[in-house]
Parts: structure tokens; C-alpha cells; sequence
């Protein structure tokens, strides 16, 4: 993770490997008018030559700028003023941060969130220019080696920031990080005990969180006959993860579930070759809400949080659960299995359940639960369920805050015929058609009693492609959900 602080300088006197300003596609403002003028007009000539390329996120790096103290200029296309808005501020932050990301340098002075962006404040600027700088210069390192002896990027200052704004930033990025390390990590290493043990890092780092581990024993006591189902195929044993935090005195926690599948071969229902090793994001849902919670806790929102994640293998063998099975949940309801790929509902239905025992004033499950999910929305929108219009709307608004957004599905109750069973109270899938929907129907079925949500996060939560990382979502829609919980 970046270390940020604020800027003191201005962009001409900055004592930095490199200074970082905008450019519009219009007469030069800001920092940018003011390199321009200490380097006798150098930007403007730039641009109008066509070497500037003002487009939103074009860089440029300019070397040795005569009257500006710093070695290394980067340039960062703005577009024009009139189009410009969050989600262009953002993108022109990404790509600044690639760029460093290149340059053999620790450091840069950033002053990108000194360009006004309609509809948003300052400390908003500072907030997803440090989100969108670190998620840049991210790299994975848990299984390869750093390439040669080159500088690395180490920390950024950022015009115009305020203290505050900052440790809101930290906080989120290292949830985020978190999120994404655990995300990219092989199935070999992540494993459900591998993901208890991160989350016991978590707890030992912080005074105010208590962490308890299941494991068999206690899942069969309690009745988690849907969990321990899907767990039974694999070497590997489940655990339930339960992360307490309280921040928040007296008030009912709130409640975040994760689906933590470390990797999900179909099980006896095998998914075709070409597609299954992308599912060691299948945890990436677990990831998500223990990020947030991280980020929670490194913020000290006044608020409790509990944190469940059902963590677990999906594996065909010789013990494994079967297609027609009839399982008796924690809930007491019976699902009958018609397919063991429609595994993470089976766990999140027993973690939903056990979460409700906390009385959450509200609760929020994120998984990477439907291949629908993707072809709906792609990759750009994580799918939101909820029978609770204002949980549903504060969770859209927080989405559109962070810019990790949501849309909303439906969730009528028109569809529940689809889960119909002649031999258990539920069916585990619903047809071909809405499985998102039917799958987020299965859930509601376990959530009944709490204002509840769920993320479908299958599109979000990667990048595709052989060099695809996870991206940490969703861990900025809930971190900003939950701290505008604690500011009502
Ligand atoms: N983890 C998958 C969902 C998934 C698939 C996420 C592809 C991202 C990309 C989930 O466990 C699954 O296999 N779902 C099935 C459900 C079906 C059997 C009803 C699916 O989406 O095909
Ligand atoms: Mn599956
Ligand atoms: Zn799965």
C-alpha cells in the first residue's frame, strides 16, 4: 500500500521526484498554468504542437523542466471541463498512477485533487485520487519475485489534503488490499484455514475486535447441515469466521456476509475445462466483507460489526455431496441439491442464518454467486438484491459515492415458484432463466426477519484475462455504506 500525506509545496518549488499536475483541453489553470509560466511556456508550446495529449488519462513525461525544481513532470490529460466528473477524475488518477508505477521513482507529489469535480468535495478528490493511485500501482508479490533492483513507488503527497480525509483514504486502501491480496492468492495457499488465519491477523492487530473460529464439530452441533455439505468433498476442512468489533456501545451491530468458496471445481456437477481455474475468486465475496471490516476498524467508526464468513472447498470425491441430496439447514428448512455448482448459496444460506443470532440492525451479504450475474451486467455493476427499498437505496448511494457501484434486480416474490421441491422445502437452483435472481431468492428465504441485501459480485470482483487481479470490490460500496451509518 501507498503511504500519503499531504503536499506542502507548490508545483514549481516541490522537492520531488516528480510532480503530477492536469491539463484541460483549454487554456491551462491550476498547476499546470503554473509550470507553464516558471518554464517560459514550455506546456503550452507542448500542447500545441500535439505532443500534449489533453485526452482524458493521456500522459506525458517531461524531464528536467527548466524552472521547476522537481526531475520529472507528469502530465495527465483531463479532457474537457465541461465533461468533466467523477468517474473522468478517477480514470485521470488511474492512469497517473500507472505511470509512476513505470518510472523508476518512491515517491510523487500529486496535485490532481486540486481540480474541481462537479457534484463532489474536496476530501472526496483527495479520498479516490489515494484509492485510485494505490489500486494503479498495486502489485501482487505473494507468488512472484519483484522484477530487477528499479526504485518502486513507496508513497505519494497530495495537494489539498486534509488529515481526515487521508486516514479515510488509508483505511479503505487497506481493506482494499487486503481484499485483493486474498483474492489473488492460489487455492494451494488459500484455504479456509488460511482465510481463519487472516482474519485472527486481523483480530490479534486490533484491541476492539474479538475473533471465534467453527470448525466440524461445532457446525454439526449447531445443525449447519447445508455448510458442512458442500465442505465434505474436500481435504481441506470448512470454517465458519466470525469477527466481532465494537465500536459502537450499546446499539445492534450490523452485519456483513462473505461467500469464501477458496475454490469451486463444481463438485460432482464438475465445471467444463477453460473456466474453472478463474474460481479461486470464488472467495472473493469473504475477501470483500473482511476488507471492509478492516477498513472499519482501522477508521474507529462508532458502530458494531460482526463479520461471517462460511469458508470452504468445493470438491468432487468420493465423499462428496451429490446432485438430489436433501440437506437440513441451520435454519431447519430442507434444500434439495439439483446441482452441487450452486454450492455458494448452499453455505451463505447456513452463515445467513447464524449471523441473524447477532439481531443485526441490518445485514449484507457479497458473493461471487451467478454466472448470470456477469452476463446481465458485466463487469462494470455489481447486482444488488434487496426486498428493502432503503437499504437498497443507501447501498446504491454508497456505491455511486466510492464509484464501486451497483444496480438493482428484482427480487418479487413472482419468482420463487422457480425453487419449488417435491422432496425438500427448497430446490438449490432455479432454471434457466433469472439465476441471478433465483439465486438471490434462495438466499431472502434465510435472511426473513432482518432488513438484509445481497451483492452479487461474480463481474466485479476481477479483472479478467490471464493477468487479471482481483479488484477489492466491494469493499469501498460498503466501507462508505457503513461510514454513513456512523455519521447518522
Ligand atoms: N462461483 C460460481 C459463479 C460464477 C461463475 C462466478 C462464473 C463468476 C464466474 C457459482 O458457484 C456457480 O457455479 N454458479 C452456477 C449456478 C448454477 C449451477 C445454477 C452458475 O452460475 O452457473
Ligand atoms: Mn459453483
Ligand atoms: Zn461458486
Amino acid at each position: 500500500m501507498l503511504e500519503f500525506s499531504s503536499a506542502q509545496a507548490a508545483a514549481d518549488k516541490a522537492d520531488t521526484p516528480c510532480v503530477v499536475v492536469g491539463v484541460f483541453d483549454q487554456p491551462l489553470a491550476g498547476s499546470a498554468a503554473l509550470l507553464d509560466q516558471a518554464s517560459g511556456g514550455t506546456l503550452t508550446k507542448l500542447r500545441d504542437a500535439g505532443d500534449l495529449n489533453c485526452k482524458i488519462g493521456g500522459t506525458l513525461v517531461l524531464h528536467g523542466l527548466s524552472g521547476v525544481r522537481a526531475a520529472r513532470v507528469l502530465l495527465v490529460g483531463l479532457g474537457a471541463k465541461s465533461d468533466f466528473d467523477g468517474l473522468g477524475f478517477q480514470r485521470a488518477c488511474y492512469e497517473a498512477g500507472k505511470a509512476l508505477k513505470n518510472l523508476p521513482i518512491e515517491s510523487a507529489t500529486v496535485f490532481l485533487p486540486e481540480c474541481e469535480v462537479r457534484g463532489r468535495d474536496a476530501a472526496w478528490r483527495v479520498r479516490t485520487c489515494a484509492l485510485a493511485l494505490d489500486h494503479a500501482s498495486f502489485r501482487y508479490a505473494a507468488t512472484v519475485k519483484p522484477n530487477g533492483k528499479r526504485a518502486q513507488l513507496k508513497g505519494v503527497e497530495l495537494a489539498g489534503a486534509d488529515e481526515k480525509a487521508l486516514e479515510q483514504a488509508r483505511a479503505i486502501a487497506k481493506g482494499v488490499e487486503f481484499a485483493r491480496e486474498l483474492g489473488c492468492l492460489p487455492p494451494n495457499l488459500c484455504t479456509p484455514e488460511y482465510l481463519a488465519e487472516r482474519a485472527k491477523g486481523i483480530a490479534d492487530a486490533h484491541a476492539d475486535v474479538t475473533l471465534d473460529v467453527l470448525e466440524r464439530d461445532r457446525m454439526r452441533e449447531l445443525g449447519m447441515g447445508a455448510l458442512l455439505a458442500v465442505a465434505q468433498g474436500s481435504v481441506n476442512p470448512p470454517r465458519l469466521i466470525v469477527l466481532q468489533y465494537r465500536g459502537g456501545k450499546e446499539a445492534k451491530p450490523f452485519a456483513l456476509v462473505g461467500k469464501g468458496v477458496t475454490f469451486d471445481t463444481g463438485g460432482m456437477n464438475l465445471k467444463p475445462t477453460g473456466s474453472m481455474e478463474e474460481m479461486k475468486y470464488d472467495m472473493c465475496g469473504a475477501a470483500g466483507v473482511l476488507g471492509a471490516f478492516l477498513a472499519v476498524v482501522e477508521m474507529k467508526l462508532p458502530i458494531n460489526l460482526v463479520c461471517v464468513v462460511p469458508a470452504v472447498e468445493n470438491m468432487p470425491d468420493g465423499g462428496s455431496y451429490r446432485p438430489s441430496d436433501v440437506l437440513t439447514t441451520l435454519s431447519g428448512l430442507t434444500v434439495e441439491v439439483l446441482n452441487t455448482d450452486a454450492e455458494g448459496r448452499l453455505i451463505l444460506c447456513d452463515a445467513l442464518a447464524y449471523a441473524k443470532r447477532f439481531e443485526p440492525q441490518a445485514m449484507v451479504d457479497a458473493a461471487t454467486l451467478t454466472g448470470a450475474c456477469v452476463i446481465a451486467l458485466g463487469k462494470h455493476a455489481s447486482g444488488l438484491f434487496s426486498a428493502d427499498d432503503k437499504l437498497a437505496n443507501e447501498l446504491l448511494d454508497a456505491g455511486n459515492a466510492a464509484l464501486d457501484r451497483a444496480w438493482r434486480l428484482p427480487l418479487w416474490d413472482d419468482y420463487r415458484n422457480q425453487l419449488e421441491s417435491a422432496f425438500a422445502d427448497i430446490a438449490n437452483i432455479g432454471g434457466k432463466s433469472a439465476g441471478a435472481i433465483t439465486a438471490a431468492c434462495f438466499l431472502s428465504r434465510f435472511a426473513e426477519g432482518t432488513p438484509w441485501a445481497h451483492l452479487d459480485v461474480a463481474g466485479t470482483a476481477w479483472d479478467e484475462g490471464r493477468k487479471g487481479y482481483a479488484t477489492g470490490r466491494p469493499v469501498p460500496l460498503l466501507a462508505q455504506w457503513l461510514i454513513g451509518k456512523a455519521g447518522s
